[in-house]
């Protein structure tokens, strides 16, 4: 992560994944000049607001990538990107049809990333450092499971 995208990324959402840090810091970074592009416009840049999309398009296949090189159970968390997608593409579609102020969409994708960064990414960050450093095992949940049917059908 660079200096000038670092100062972006609140220090609570870091999650100690250089990938996903740097891109989530460029992520607000982007977000940010988007926002001092849309003062001086008065209006949502379509190719600006495109462009983030695509990042963001591109950060959700990221964690999905690293997600599934750990062997980790992405399912839960790819959907929450998908409604997180849907909804900011959503939105900023109703800006550029008129039908929604410019700001207040800016609004809506600065609370989406935080929250899902909060919500779901510190974890991922911690399951992805568990993993390297051999104290995860992805099995575990299934051999749980596995041994509480066991332990229902005993008893
Ligand atoms: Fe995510």
């Amino acid at each position: 992560m660079n200096a000038e995208t670092a100062a972006f990324l609140p220090s609570t959402l870091i999650v100690n994944i250089q990938a996903m840090d740097d891109q989530h810091a460029a992520l607000f970074s982007n977000l940010a000049a988007l926002k001092m592009l849309c003062i001086e416009r008065n209006e949502l840049p379509v190719a600006e607001s495109e462009t983030l999309l695509k990042a963001l398009r591109f950060h959700c296949a990221t964690e999905e990538g690293l997600a599934g090189n750990a062997g980790l159970d992405f399912s839960a968390h790819g959907q929450k990107h998908k409604k997180m997608l849907a909804a900011i593409t959503h939105a900023v579609n109703e800006v550029h049809e008129g039908r929604m102020d410019v700001f207040s969409v800016l609004r809506y994708i600065e609370y989406w990333f935080e929250r899902h960064i909060r919500e779901e990414d510190l974890n991922l960050g911690r399951n992805l450092q568990q993993v390297s450093s051999g104290m995860f095992d992805p099995e575990q949940a299934f051999m749980l499971a596995r041994n509480a049917t066991n332990q229902s059908q005993t008893t």
